[in-house]
């Protein structure tokens, strides 16, 4: 009855591997791994081993690269806000921090990674430095990529339908009704034939009737128009457009609204003016939407000189559920749209109810994409 005896045998002790010595097993390990890029690096952060994982993910070879800081692999935009830092900083408290992000490999491109840092202690518990565990995760990133632009388009597509149903609807509900209006006012002067004092009186009257239904008319021309896009967006920028958005946010709802900018002497782009006035929409429409107890939204704008970042912040009740979408399904279009247009401007994103309750959402952008002068093609 070999078998089960003989197989262990064959693994145990006399299986040549058990004449490593441990350590070595896992040094030839580590360096047979090419899935993953597996280095120690030193309490400050300096690589001080690699493998060939590491080599393949990054491109630099083990003499190139043991002794810089771990920062290279980080974008420019990460480094100015100092967070190949804060990860070390993060891992030493907690033990372990697991992230995904853009890194850059030798050469400059960029690749979407998976990170986890684990402290390394001594057993008096001193930092004696970090293990880093990267994954190359670019492929299933970019098909899921694929997959949430095709769920998004469809997204689009009926958002859209919903927008030219609206503005249908106010057409023919609030201009349609004024003009008819005004159609059956000038009848009924044109059928008036009398010339006597009462009767120019009255055509006097009608027509200051009439006068006023222009008025009205006019204005909802005005309120559809903006409510497709406010045309100060264009003409006088975005900070006009924002205090108008704000002001009338908070006049239809009866919310209080502040509106926070230190942004006077930015140069908005086009794309990213558009992108900031339509999240600030969104996140507005979702505060009378979803936040019912919510008295007051406060929205931050600021920017330094690497990078922009916008919260908006209401109050109200501790959200213990979000209405889920249906299995399967991508997030609903508002949300996922927001995380879509900072996706495209190359920054960063999160939204979510606060523990003590009331709603965030939170993003920061390169100061370079939002700037005038951008690049073709951003
Ligand atoms: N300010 C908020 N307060 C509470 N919940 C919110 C808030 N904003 C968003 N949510 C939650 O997030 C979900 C997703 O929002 P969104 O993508 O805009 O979709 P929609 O508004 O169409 O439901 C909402 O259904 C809601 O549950
Ligand atoms: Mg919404």
């Amino acid at each position: 009855m070999d078998t089960n005896a003989g197989r262990l045998r064959r693994l145990g002790s006399d299986a040549p591997i058990a004449h490593v010595p441990v350590e070595e097993r896992y040094r030839t390990l580590v360096d047979a791994i090419q899935d993953y890029a597996i280095f120690l690096l030193d309490p400050t952060g300096h690589i001080a081993s690699w493998n060939a994982g590491a080599e393949r993910i990054k491109g630099y070879r083990a003499d190139e690269i043991i002794g810089q800081h771990f920062s290279v692999f980080y974008p420019a935009e990460a480094i100015a806000q100092n967070y190949p830092s804060e990860e070390l900083k993060r891992a030493a408290a907690l033990g372990r921090w697991e992230d995904e992000g853009w890194r850059i490999r030798k050469g400059g491109s960029r690749f979407w990674a998976n990170v986890v840092i684990t402290a390394l202690r001594d057993e008096d518990g001193d930092l004696i430095g970090f293990a880093k565990v990267t994954r190359d995760l670019t492929e299933r990133e970019r098909l899921k990529q694929l997959e949430y632009a095709s769920e998004l388009a469809a997204r689009v597509e009926t958002t859209r339908e919903e927008e030219k149903k609206r503005i249908a609807r106010e057409l023919h509900d609030d201009l349609g009704q004024q003009l008819t209006a005004l159609k059956m006012i000038i009848t009924g002067l044109l059928a008036d034939e009398g010339s006597t004092p009462e009767a120019q009186a009255y055509a006097r009257e009608r027509t200051r009737t009439m006068s006023n239904a222009i008025d009205h008319a006019l204005a909802s021309v005005r309120r559809l128009a903006a409510g497709l896009r406010p045309t100060m967006l264009d003409d006088l920028g975005l900070l006009p457009a924002l205090d108008w958005l704000v002001t009338d946010f908070g006049q239809h709802t009866g919310l209080r609204v502040a509106l926070n900018c230190n942004t006077h002497r930015v140069a908005f782009n086009d794309t990213a003016s558009t992108a900031l006035f339509r999240i600030v929409q969104e996140g507005l429409t979702n505060v009378a939407r979803h936040a019912t107890s919510a008295t007051e939204v406060v929205i931050d704008l600021r920017c330094d000189r690497s990078s922009c970042e916008l919260t908006i912040l209401n109050d109200g009740a501790v959200v213990t559920r979000l209405a889920e979408p249906a299995a399967g399904r991508p997030p609903s279009s508002g949300i996922a749209g927001i995380r879509d247009r900072v996706r495209r401007l190359g920054g960063t994103f999160a939204a979510g109810p606060l523990p003590q309750g009331g709603y965030r959402i939170q993003l920061s952008i390169p100061r370079k994409a939002v700037e005038l002068d951008l690049p073709p093609g951003q």
